[in-house]
């Protein structure tokens, strides 16, 4: 079942009207599949459900939670982290204070791959990190970092193809409890990184401060390319001089905006001037 075009303007709109959240600039195929979703899970008719999002905020929030997508690894697309290591790292780590932020962070692992690699590389001390997301529930679990190993099929196989001796970094910083299936982070990493619920959609400012590196991975793609455009000359704003925007892989800078940034490689942006 796919829902048609109309219905699902008629669902953006409800959500707008009875919130702040405006999803008219998402993808209308990745809105159709998740409203889709919602609705046969829910077992409900459309017109249920906007009356729903009319009259229950909790229902709105989780409805919100149900459209956005999380999906995320440690070290994800390994290739990219080691471009970091030897081609983005230099730049950096002669500064006393380095500012990096995960746009769209989700549950925290991108974060704290990042942690992880600065730490690796002796720069940990000078960097102060900053996750935000639109989605309430994540972000909880970004500050609590405890994950479920059977979901992290992929974090043996990351850490060994970033890191020779991926089995020491993991003692370093990690928990791992095997009875109970969970990963955690230790506490000294846990601590470390500030978070805030921040759309994206809106461009508006969580701290003033400017960044030497902003993550906004597979984020974007659920964007239309007008609001897409529009982040990336916020980012632009954001990031100091000669500061790096890294974005997902299936993610691209198209247009003028791309005159404002050099595209270095596995969509890595180095800003320009
Ligand atoms: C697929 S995850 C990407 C996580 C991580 N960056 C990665 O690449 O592994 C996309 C994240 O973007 C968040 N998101 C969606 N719309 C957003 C918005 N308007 N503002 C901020 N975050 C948003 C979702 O809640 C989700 O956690």
């Amino acid at each position: 079942m796919t829902l048609d075009p109309k219905t699902v303007e008629r669902i953006i709109t409800s959500i707008k009207n009875n919130s702040n959240y405006d999803f008219s600039n998402y993808s209308r195929k990745s809105l159709n599949r998740r409203l889709t979703r919602i609705i046969t899970e829910y077992k409900i008719t459309v017109n249920e459900l906007c009356i729903k999002l009319q009259n229950n905020k909790d229902f709105l929030e989780k409805v919100v939670k149900d459209i956005t997508v999380n999906t995320t690894e440690f070290f994800r697309d390994p290739d990219l982290w080691n471009f970091i290591k030897k081609s983005v790292l230099p730049y950096i780590k002669h500064k006393k204070n380095i500012n990096i932020w995960h746009a769209g962070c989700s549950n925290g692992q991108e974060l704290y791959s990042m942690m992880i690699l600065l730490a690796e590389n002796n720069i940990l001390d000078n960097a102060n990190f900053y996750g935000s997301d639109l989605n309430t529930d994540i972000i909880q679990k970004a500050k609590n970092g405890k994950y479920k190993l059977f979901l992290n099929e992929t974090f043996n196989e990351n850490l060994s193809k970033v890191f020779d001796n991926s089995d020491k970094i993991k003692s370093k910083y990690f928990d791992i409890n095997f009875s109970k299936d969970i990963v955690s982070i230790k506490p000294n990493l846990l601590k470390k990184p500030k978070y805030f619920i921040h759309d994206l959609v809106k461009q508006t400012d969580f701290t003033d401060k400017k960044f030497d590196i902003i993550f906004c991975r597979n984020v974007l793609i659920y964007f239309d390319l007008n609001l897409q455009n529009k982040i990336f000359r916020y980012f632009y704003e954001k990031i100091n001089k000669n500061g790096f925007l890294i974005i997902g892989l299936h993610e691209a800078i198209f247009g003028k905006e791309l005159k404002l940034f050099n595209q270095l490689k596995y969509q890595v942006y180095k800003k320009i001037k």
